[in-house]
C-alpha cells in the first residue's frame, strides 16, 4: 500500500478498435467474444477526478450525473480488488463528445479506475486494472494501457501490443458527423445482435482472423494490410447490426458519404483507411504526410475534424498527498 490521498485525477485517452470487439461471451461478465486490437487517440482525453464520499458513489459527466447502476460494477470490482469499504465521487470531462460512438466510456472508465487506484494508495498493477475497468466497459480494458493494445476473445484483461512509439507517422483523422449522444448504447445493440441477428455466429466466426490478420500488419507496419483488415471488421460488425431485430442504423447519410471519400482518396493514392464505432463518426488511419488532404476530405461533411496521433497510457496528473 502507498500514501493515500485526498483526491486523485487522471487523464486517458480513448481506445479506438483497429479490429472491433462486438459481441460478449455468455453468463454476465463482460467478457468480449470476439478479440480486438486498437489504437490509443493521444489527442482525445477523457479528464476524472475522484474524492471520497458518503454512503454512495456518484458520477457526473459534464456535470451531468449518470444512473447509479451503469458504474456501480465498476465500484465494487474496485472495492473487491482492494478490501476498501469506501465510496466516491468522481467527476469527468471529455476534450470530445461525449457517448457519441467516440469511445468515451473507454477513456472515461479507465480513467476513473486509476484515479481510485491513486487515490486509495492501493498500487494495483495495470493488468489488475484493466480487469477492473473491463467490468465497466469492454474498450476500457484496452485504454489502461496505452500505445497499441489487445482484449483477446474470452479475456478477462487486455494486453498492451506496441508502445505508443512503434508507429510516429500514423495518424487518425475522425470525422464528427453529429456530436449528440446515440440512441442506442453499445452494450443494448451487442445485446440485440446476439438474440437475434442470423449474422453473428459468422461474425464470430471471422473475427478472429482478421485479427491475427490486423496485428501481423501492425507489427510491420503496413498501413495497407491494417487498412483492409480493419475494413473488413467495421462493414462485418454493421453488418450483423443491419440483420439484426429491429435493426441497428447507426449510419447517417453523412457517414457513407464519407465512406465513398475515403474510397476516392485512395483511388487517387492516398492512404485513407476507415472505420466506425458505435455511432455515425468516421476514423480514418492515415499517415502525417497525407492528413491536410484527408482533413480537407472530410471537412465538406463533417461538423467538427479532429487529428490524432498515436497515445501513452493514463497519466496521474495530481495528487493531494495525506498520510493515511
Ligand atoms: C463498437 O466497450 O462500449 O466500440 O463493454 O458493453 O461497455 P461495453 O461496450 P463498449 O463497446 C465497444 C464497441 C465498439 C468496438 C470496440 O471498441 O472494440
Amino acid at each position: 500500500m502507498g500514501r493515500a490521498a485526498e483526491n486523485a485525477e487522471c487523464t486517458a485517452s480513448p481506445s479506438l478498435a483497429l479490429t472491433k470487439y462486438w459481441g460478449k461471451v455468455d453468463g454476465g461478465a463482460n467478457i468480449p467474444a470476439t478479440s480486438s486490437l486498437a489504437v490509443t487517440l493521444r489527442e482525445l482525453s477523457s479528464t476524472t477526478r475522484v474524492e471520497r464520499s458518503g454512503g454512495t458513489d456518484m458520477v457526473l459527466i459534464d456535470g451531468v450525473p449518470q444512473s447509479e447502476s451503469r458504474f456501480a460494477p465498476v465500484f465494487e470490482a474496485i472495492r473487491a480488488e482492494t478490501g476498501s469499504t469506501e465510496h466516491f465521487l468522481v467527476e469527468s470531462s471529455n476534450n470530445f463528445p461525449t457517448a457519441a460512438g467516440l469511445a468515451s466510456s473507454s477513456s472515461g472508465i479507465a480513467a476513473l479506475v486509476c484515479a481510485v487506484n491513486a487515490l486509495l494508495g492501493s498500487e494495483l498493477p495495470a493488468w489488475k486494472l484493466s480487469r477492473i475497468a473491463r467490468v465497466g466497459s469492454g474498450s476500457a480494458a484496452r485504454a489502461v494501457f496505452g500505445g497499441f493494445t489487445a482484449l483477446p476473445a474470452g479475456g478477462t484483461e487486455a494486453q498492451p501490443v506496441h508502445d505508443a512509439n512503434h508507429w510516429p507517422e500514423l495518424r487518425v483523422v475522425v470525422a464528427v458527423l453529429q456530436s449528440g449522444p446515440k440512441a442506442v448504447s453499445s452494450r443494448e445493440a451487442m445485446e440485440r445482435v446476439r438474440r437475434t441477428s442470423p449474422y453473428f455466429a459468422p461474425w464470430m466466426e471471422t473475427a478472429e482472423e482478421l485479427f491475427a490478420e490486423a496485428r501481423e500488419a501492425l507489427s510491420i507496419r503496413d498501413l495497407e494490410r491494417l487498412g483492409h483488415a480493419m475494413r473488413l471488421s467495421y462493414l462485418r460488425m454493421f453488418s450483423t447490426m443491419f440483420a439484426a431485430d429491429p435493426p441497428v442504423l447507426y449510419w447517417q447519410s453523412r457517414s457513407l458519404a464519407v465512406i465513398h471519400a475515403c474510397e476516392d482518396l485512395r483511388r487517387e493514392g492516398v492512404p485513407a483507411y476507415e472505420t466506425m464505432d458505435a455511432g455515425p463518426q468516421i476514423k480514418v488511419l492515415t499517415t502525417n504526410d497525407h492528413v491536410e488532404r484527408v482533413r480537407a476530405a472530410l471537412a465538406t461533411e463533417a461538423e467538427q475534424v479532429l487529428v490524432s496521433g498515436v497515445g501513452e497510457g493514463p497519466r496521474v496528473a495530481e495528487k493531494t498527498g495525506v498520510e493515511p
